[in-house]
């Protein structure tokens, strides 16, 4: 069935080629949210450049734009609305220019309706579960603008659900020495808070084959590092026919010739397992950094928020992983103002702050999503609590990132050149451990492994100089 699916997405970018092919038209893709939001934008990118677009970085001189939306707290929805505003005079003064919305917000359908409702010249809206049917839903809009002079007004295609994912649609990829990898989709766990299960669908792993057989090719193409992508790539592998766990998966993807490095993310801690512990202890192709959400320390949000372990198992993996991996380094995320957070309760977060030594925090309030388990809740904080706390806890984190970065300065490291530094003559690194260093070098060094001396900790990020 998928290669019937296949053919016919395939035809469809024929035909719209076959219609822009004379018109020099360029398109650009905006994404908002997580790294499978960013994967899923570099299939949408690819499938425009086949198409005949040229792709560019501008919005407003784009004649296509499409927003790859985020919906995982409020203030992303609100910064879509600020970006399709300021395009309505561009759509006023160009009747061709078309913009276009997908994603996880498209999910939603009060977003949809109020965007059909005060956005009227937003083109073409479809959803995360018919991403492998817009060449289908670009031709509709495409023929109804180009032949038929801008008869119809709107495309419109979002599904509840569906099991087709086209894995083989051409990529634009950002980058050309490193690609995320998706080894699963959708999420199963229900966090009372989280609007992603609603929006992306119940997990499927891929089969290691598959997953396999896209990394090889990914390094034959001269892809350096690979990052495999799931919402929780611990629980990888249930529901597949073979018998594989994700620790299996990372040994075999870090076994393949010619690729450096191998990071993933998201791990869930409820099923960070010791067989996985060992694994990245044992193959140095995988890289020395773990993000593992922590969301509060304090047990009873914990229960609240329906993550499934305590303060205390969560200290406990915390010093198992310390304990096994040298020079590792943690990243977590933390949410601040949950309804069922008391003063007492996000002293107990601020505790495993400290005592987990994390590298970085990714520090959110607590946003209210329509349809979650939390969304009835009352929240016992008042606003000007939850912002003192939010304060509080980035102080903290700051202190505490500072220190575990500042342990290493002086010392050597490999890392990764990804990008030029916004200082002109400077670079960008990434070391195994997720750490950047800023240093002084030629662009032609992007994609190329080096080591380098960690000079002075700039919080977070140092400046280094390359050490041979
Ligand atoms: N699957 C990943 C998280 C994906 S969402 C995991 O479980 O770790 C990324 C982060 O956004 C979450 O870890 C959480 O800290 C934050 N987040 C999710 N829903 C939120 C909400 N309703 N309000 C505030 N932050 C939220
Ligand atoms: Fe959301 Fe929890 Fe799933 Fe992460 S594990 S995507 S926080 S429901
Ligand atoms: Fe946002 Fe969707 Fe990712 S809601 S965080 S883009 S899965």
């Amino acid at each position: 069935m998928i290669d019937g699916i296949a053919k016919i997405e395939e035809s469809y970018i024929d035909k719209i080629y076959e219609i822009i092919k004379d018109k020099n038209l360029t398109a650009t893709v905006v994404t908002f949210g997580c790294q499978m939001n960013a994967k899923d934008s570099e299939k949408l990118l690819g499938i425009l450049e086949k198409s005949g677009y040229s792709i560019i970085d501008d919005e407003n001189k784009a004649d296509f734009v499409l927003f790859n939306t985020c919906t995982v707290r409020e203030n992303a929805n609100q910064r879509l609305y600020g970006r399709i505003g300021q395009l309505k005079n561009d759509c006023i003064n160009n009747k061709n220019k078309i913009i276009g919305i997908c994603g996880c917000m498209m999910q939603e359908k009060d977003e949809v309706d109020y965007i059909k409702d005060k956005y009227k010249y937003v083109k073409l809206i479809f959803g995360t579960h018919n991403l492998y049917d817009f060449p289908h839903l670009l031709y509709e809009t495409i023929y109804d603008i180009y032949v038929n002079n801008n008869e119809k007004t709107k495309t419109i295609e979002v599904l509840d659900s569906s099991d087709v994912i086209l894995e083989d649609l051409p990529q634009h990829r950002k980058y050309p020495f490193k690609a995320g990898v998706n080894i699963m989709y959708g999420c199963d766990n229900f966090c009372s808070y989280c609007i992603v299960p609603y929006v992306r669908g119940r997990e499927r792993s891929r089969s290691s084959a598959e997953i396999i057989n896209e990394v090889k090719n990914l390094v034959s193409n001269g892809v350096k590092e690979v990052m495999l992508l799931g919402q929780n790539v611990n629980s990888y592998g249930k529901g597949l026919d073979e018998n594989i766990t994700f620790a299996n998966l990372l040994n075999q993807v870090a076994n393949i010739d010619g690729l450096y490095q191998v990071r993933f993310m998201t791990s869930h801690p409820k099923d960070f397992s010791d067989e996985l512990i060992e694994c990245i202890k044992n193959n140095k192709k995988i890289a020395r950094h773990i993000h593992l959400p922590l969301q509060s320390g304090s047990d009873k949000v914990l229960s609240d928020m329906n993550r499934k372990y305590t303060k205390e198992k969560y200290l406990d993996l915390v010093g198992k992983i310390r304990n096994n991996i040298e020079n590792v380094s943690i990243s977590t995320d933390i949410i601040v103002g949950f309804p069922t957070e008391d003063e007492s309760d996000f002293n107990e977060t601020i505790d495993c702050i400290y005592k987990s030594k994390f590298d970085q925090v990714f520090t959110f309030i607590y946003s209210k999503r329509t349809g979650t388990k939390a969304s009835t809740l009352p929240s016992i904080s008042t606003d000007e609590e939850i912002s003192k706390r939010f304060d509080e806890l980035l102080n903290v984190t700051k202190e505490v990132g500072t220190k575990q970065y500042e342990q290493y300065v002086g010392s050597i490291f490999e890392g990764l050149v990804e990008e030029e530094d916004s200082v002109p003559g400077f670079l960008t690194s990434r070391l195994s451990n997720n750490a950047l260093v800023h240093f002084k070098g030629d662009k032609s060094l992007i994609g190329s492994v080096m080591n380098f001396k960690l000079d002075e900790c700039k919080g977070f990020y140092y400046n280094g100089s390359v050490a041979n």
